[in-house]
């Protein structure tokens, strides 16, 4: 190990979220919410779990992880739901050229990554409040995939499409904007209609849910793709689901704009968030929520996870004893799982 790994080796999940959010003032508004996301769909604790498994195979059936996981299969895709992520091959090169010259394992990591994103924003001359989520994610990618895979990946990003090729002001603008109701739109009350966007870099990637409903009914509603073809999870939808009670786990999502437009979290879901192993910051309209539970009254912004799984009581071990009500879902397998999980004994 090089002495840069050493010194981004020593700090634990908990260091990593903390740093996260000291720099959220020094983050543009466009990525702040999806740097926080991004942290959350790749928890470094779950990582170090499955490394020092005694057999990885067994521990992911055990966790029920369905998707893409590990960031060693997406070093240069992970965080393609950032606006920072046309930086992407610039942040990976400086990165890699900072674990060479790296001697000081008593730095700062807040300082070290604040370090990188100001050379980084000078050489592709944009403000550094753009490169600093990316440049963490970055970090925290080498971290998990170690130095020489980080090297290798070669770096390449899509040009941005959509809403993704406008400022990082029009995105932010566009994202609290909801949809015009019409000229007689005050008289409307349920038959509202809002749009939930899930992929900025598509013109199509949006579907239309109705006031007060769940985002992930909406999603199944969208048949206009075969979505099964796209992810093995997606039998109803873009969205994953199974249960549509909170009881599995799979609808997980990120909430990169118009968290405010979406019902408060109800102590089911926050539970449940516990029991999966999810990081739900603790706010009452949170960026991390279930899709079957968040019920929309705006248009929202969404990013959808490409795996899911239910590790929260072996992981952080912060599952107390949660009552579990009946999963209408038909896998037996994952209501053993999420019985297990929510069991007194560990
Ligand atoms: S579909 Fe099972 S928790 Fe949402």
């Amino acid at each position: 190990m090089t002495r840069f790994e050493n010194f981004i080796n020593k700090f634990n999940e908990n260091d990593w979220l903390k740093t996260a959010e000291s720099l959220l003032p020094a983050i543009h508004a466009v990525d702040r919410n999806a740097t926080q996301i991004w942290f959350r769909f790749y928890p470094l604790s779950l990582h170090k779990y499955l490394q020092m498994a005694e057999d990885k195979a067994v521990t992911i059936q055990k966790f029920v992880i369905q998707g893409k996981f590990e960031l060693k299969d997406q070093i240069d895709s992970s965080h393609d739901f950032l606006y920072g992520h046309r930086f992407w091959k610039d942040v990976k090169d400086e990165i890699t050229k900072r674990a060479g010259s790296f001697n000081d394992e008593t730095a700062d990591l807040s300082n070290e990554i604040k370090q990188i994103a100001k050379t980084i924003a000078a050489k592709v001359k944009v403000d550094e409040s753009l490169l600093i989520g990316i440049t963490a994610i970055g970090l925290m990618t080498l971290t998990q995939v170690g130095l020489e895979e980080f090297k290798n990946s070669d770096g390449e990003t899509k040009k941005p499409q959509g809403l993704m090729s406008k400022s990082p002001e029009q995105i932010v603008s566009q994202r609290a904007k909801d949809d015009s109701q019409g000229i007689l739109g005050f008289l409307k009350t349920v038959n509202k209609e809002w749009t939930v966007r899930y992929d900025e870099s598509k013109e199509n990637g949006k579907f239309k849910i109705m006031n007060d409903e769940e985002i992930a009914s909406g999603a199944a509603r969208d048949q206009s793709q075969n979505w099964l073809a796209q992810d093995a999870r997606c039998g109803e939808g873009v969205i994953p689901v199974e249960c549509r009670s909170a009881a599995c786990g799979t609808c997980w999502i990120g909430i990169l704009g118009g968290a405010e437009k979406l019902s408060d979290v109800a102590s089911r879901e926050r539970k449940q968030m516990k029991v999966f192993g999810y990081n739900q910051p603790e706010d009452a309209k949170p960026f991390l929520r279930l899709a079957c539970q968040a019920r929309a009254h705006g248009t929202v912004t969404i990013v959808i996870p490409p795996w899911n799984g239910v590790f929260g009581k072996k992981i952080y071990a912060n599952v107390e004893s949660v009552e579990l009500e009946p999963a209408t879902t038909s896998a037996a397998k994952l209501r053993e799982t999420i019985a297990d999980a929510t069991s007194n004994s560990k």
